[in-house]
């Protein structure tokens, strides 16, 4: 049987061929980048830079090293306009924007703190295309998510790709280096019963965060009547990719700790990729209040409060919050 290939897989699809270029270098960047963490302790790439990034923390050497990866390797694609990272905070404009080209935003290492520890990291990003000549507008909404993906640097390294008509993922052969296709149409699963927040912030959770959680760890006499299980890696890419694949709802939310910052997680690198990859899959992505892909970003590193996963739990979370803002607006 011949296998397919990424290549294959991109070649056969209706997207334009600028925009499979992009998305080819993207795997390439992610392959090197995967070599790069594999390989951190020989290297002396472990460990920190002892460099402050935009977002107010110290950047891992590997953080630098998969910026700089990304940059070398996708600056080639023909029609990418800017580059939006992480870890830079301008916009990188590489050409004068015409009405089309590509716009490349990126989490070059996602779950970082995991690098020392040996444990799963990844890389996430988004495509987006200028509206118009001379537009240098980059704060567009997630709804105009040409294409997003994830790759994960786990046990192996795994490409998971949207391109808004579904969502495939590819592994890459650890002797030939090529990703191939191995999980055509992946859907998450309706009903769950996993979740995953860092419960280390509890004393800081608004009331419907507490209520979810509550009810599922009073397990099967509480209201929810069935055992919950709990998981966090601290590493969005695996815990969004264990949700593809078994189920499950995951939580970032805003809380009395990181409210003024807009919450943890970045929107146009890390929650809106993920929302469309989701959403994609069956599931729902939102605020609490709002879908996530329908937020209009006030800039390019701002950050948001994030509930992803299987529609039922995310309904749920969102009823909650819902229930609590009308009883707080009555008060
Ligand atoms: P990054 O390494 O790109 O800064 O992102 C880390 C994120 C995300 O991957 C993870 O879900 C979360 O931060 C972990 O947060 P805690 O440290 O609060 O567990
Ligand atoms: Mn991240
Ligand atoms: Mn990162």
């Amino acid at each position: 049987m011949t296998e397919t290939t990424l290549r294959r897989h991109l070649t056969q699809s209706a997207l334009d061929p600028n925009l499979i270029f992009l998305l080819e270098d993207i795997a390439s960047a992610c392959r090197s980048i995967a070599s790069l963490v594999r390989n951190g302790a020989f290297e002396g790439n472990l460990g920190s830079a002892n460099v402050e990034n935009i977002q107010g923390e110290t950047q891992k050497t590997l953080d630098i090293l998969a910026n700089d990866e990304f940059e070398r390797i996708c600056s080639n694609s023909p029609r990418l306009a800017a580059l939006i990272s992480e870890e830079v905070e301008e916009v990188t404009w590489l050409k004068e924007p015409k009405a089309g080209d590509y716009l490349l935003y990126f989490d070059p290492l996602d779950g970082s703190s995991n690098l020392d520890v040996n444990l799963s990291v990844g890389s996430i990003f988004a495509v987006m295309q200028v509206q118009s000549d001379g537009d240098r507008n980059v704060l567009l909404e997630g709804r105009r998510q040409v294409c997003a993906g994830y790759a994960l640097y786990g046990p192996s390294t795994m490409l998971v790709l949207t391109d808004g008509t579904q969502v495939t993922g590819f592994t890459c052969h650890n002797s030939t280096g090529d990703f191939r296709l191995t999980h055509p149409n992946m859907k998450v699963p309706a009903e769950t019963s996993e979740f995953a927040v860092n419960t280390s912030r509890y004393r800081y959770w608004d009331t419907p965060v507490r209520r979810y959680v509550d009810e599922c760890v009073a397990g099967e006499t509480g209201v929810r009547k069935r055992a919950f299980n709990m998981r966090w890696t601290a590493s969005m890419v695996a815990e969004i990719h264990r949700i593809l694949t078994r189920g499950g709802v995951f939580l970032y939310p805003a809380d009395s700790n990181n409210r003024k910052a807009g919450g943890k997680l970045r929107l146009m690198y890390e929650a809106n990729p993920m929302a469309m990859i989701i959403e994609q899959a069956g599931g729902a992505a939102s605020t609490g209040f709002t879908s996530i892909l329908d937020i209009q970003p006030n800039g390019p590193h701002q950050r948001i409060p994030v509930i992803l996963g299987s529609q039922s739990e995310v309904d749920r979370l969102t009823d909650y919050h819902n229930a609590n803002h009308s009883s707080e607006t009555k008060e």
